[in-house]
C-alpha cells in the first residue's frame, strides 16, 4: 500500500533545512517594488501576481529572450507579459481543460474553457497536458536552447510543476529567473511548488537566490513549521505573499543546501506530509501503479482556493 510507505526521513530533514535556509535568506533580499500604491492595493487578495511579474521581468539578465508560461487559463498574466514585451517570443502552455488527475485530494478547481483565450500575436499557445506538450517542445532545443528571459509557473499543483521543471530544468542556466505563483506563505506550501523547485535544484546541483522577495517570509524555524490556518487572503493581509521569483545560481558553501536549522517538529511534519502517492512517486519511493487511477478523487479541501486571486 503506497500510503503506508514512509518517505526517507533523511530526505525530509534535508528538505526542511533547505526550506528554513530559504526563509532565513528572504528578508535580506526583500524587494522594494517601485510602485508602493500597488503594494497597498495588493495587500488584499486582488491580483498579487502583477507587481511580481513586472519586477521579475525587469530583473531578467536576458530581457530579449523567450518567455515561457505554464498555466495560462484565460490569459490574464500572459497578456500582461505580452504587453510588457511586445517584441518577445512568448509560449504559453495549458491543457485548457484544467488539471491532470494526479490523485491529489486537497485541491480541485475547474479551469476548463470552451475555447482558447485570445492572445497577442507574439504569444503561441500549446494546448494539452504538460507531460504531452512540454517534452516535445523542449526537444526542439537540443541543438541550441534559446536564451530565456523568464519562466512563469502558475499551474497550482505539485505534480504539474514537477513535470515542467523536470523537463525544463536541464535547459535552464544560472541567472535564469523563475516566477512562482504559489511558492510560499500558505498552509501547504512545503508539498507544492517549493518541493518541485527543491527536487530540480537537487538534481541539477544548483541553488537559488531570491530575485523578487515580496512582503515577509512566514517564520518557519520559530513556528516549527506550524503555518497559520487561514486562506491566502489571510496571509496576504498579514504581509505574507505567495508569489515570488527566484534566480538560479551555482551552489556554494553557505548556500541553502548547507544549512542545519530545521527544528525536529518541522522535519517530523514534513516526513508525514510527504507520504502521499504523488509525492512518494516523485521521490522515487512509490510504485507507479499508485498513480494510474485517472478518476479525480474528492476529499476534504484544505487549500481554500476561493480567495486566491
Ligand atoms: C491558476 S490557472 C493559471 C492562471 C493564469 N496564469 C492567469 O493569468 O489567469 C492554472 C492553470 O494551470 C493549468 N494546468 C495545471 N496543471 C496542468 C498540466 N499538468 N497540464 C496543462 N495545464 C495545466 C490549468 O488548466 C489552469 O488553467
Amino acid at each position: 500500500m503506497p500510503d503506508a510507505v514512509s518517505p526517507d526521513h533523511d530526505f525530509a530533514s534535508r528538505y526542511a533545512n533547505f526550506l528554513c535556509a530559504a526563509h532565513r535568506s528572504f528578508p535580506a533580499a526583500r524587494t522594494r517594488l517601485p510602485r508602493p500604491w500597488e503594494l497597498t492595493e495588493h495587500r488584499s487578495s486582488r491580483k498579487p501576481w502583477r507587481p511580481v511579474l513586472d519586477a521579475a521581468l525587469r530583473q531578467s539578465p536576458r530581457p530579449d529572450g523567450v518567455i515561457l508560461e505554464f498555466g495560462v487559463f484565460k490569459g490574464d498574466s500572459i497578456r500582461r507579459l505580452a504587453r510588457r514585451k511586445p517584441h518577445s517570443v512568448i509560449h504559453g502552455f495549458d491543457s485548457f481543460r484544467g488539471f491532470p488527475d494526479d490523485a491529489r485530494k486537497d485541491w480541485s478547481q475547474d479551469f476548463s474553457l470552451p475555447s482558447l483565450p485570445v492572445v497577442p500575436a507574439n504569444v503561441t499557445l500549446h494546448a494539452g497536458f504538460f507531460e504531452d506538450t512540454v517534452p516535445p517542445f523542449i526537444a526542439q532545443w537540443d541543438e541550441a536552447p534559446p536564451p530565456i528571459a523568464l519562466v512563469h509557473i502558475d499551474c497550482d499543483i505539485f505534480s504539474s510543476t514537477h513535470t515542467v521543471l523536470s523537463a525544463l530544468g536541464p535547459h535552464l542556466r544560472t541567472d535564469d529567473i523563475i516566477v512562482f505563483d504559489e511558492l510560499m506563505n500558505y498552509t501547504e506550501f512545503a508539498t507544492n511548488e517549493f518541493l518541485a523547485l527543491y527536487l530540480m535544484l537537487d538534481r541539477l546541483g544548483l541553488d537559488f537566490e531570491w530575485a523578487v522577495a515580496w512582503g515577509k517570509a512566514y517564520p518557519l524555524v520559530e513556528s516549527e513549521g506550524r503555518m497559520l490556518d487561514v486562506a491566502f487572503d489571510g496571509y496576504r493581509a498579514a504581509g505574507y505573499f505567495q508569489n515570488q521569483a527566484i534566480r538560479l545560481c551555482k551552489r556554494r558553501s553557505g548556500g541553502h543546501f548547507d544549512a542545519s536549522l530545521a527544528p525536529q517538529p518541522l522535519i517530523d511534519r514534513l516526513s508525514r506530509d510527504l507520504a502521499s502517492p504523488v509525492l512518494l512517486s516523485a521521490l522515487g519511493m512509490a510504485p507507479a501503479a499508485a498513480l494510474k487511477s485517472r478518476g479525480r478523487e474528492g476529499g476534504e479541501r484544505r487549500f481554500r482556493p476561493a480567495a486566491r486571486r
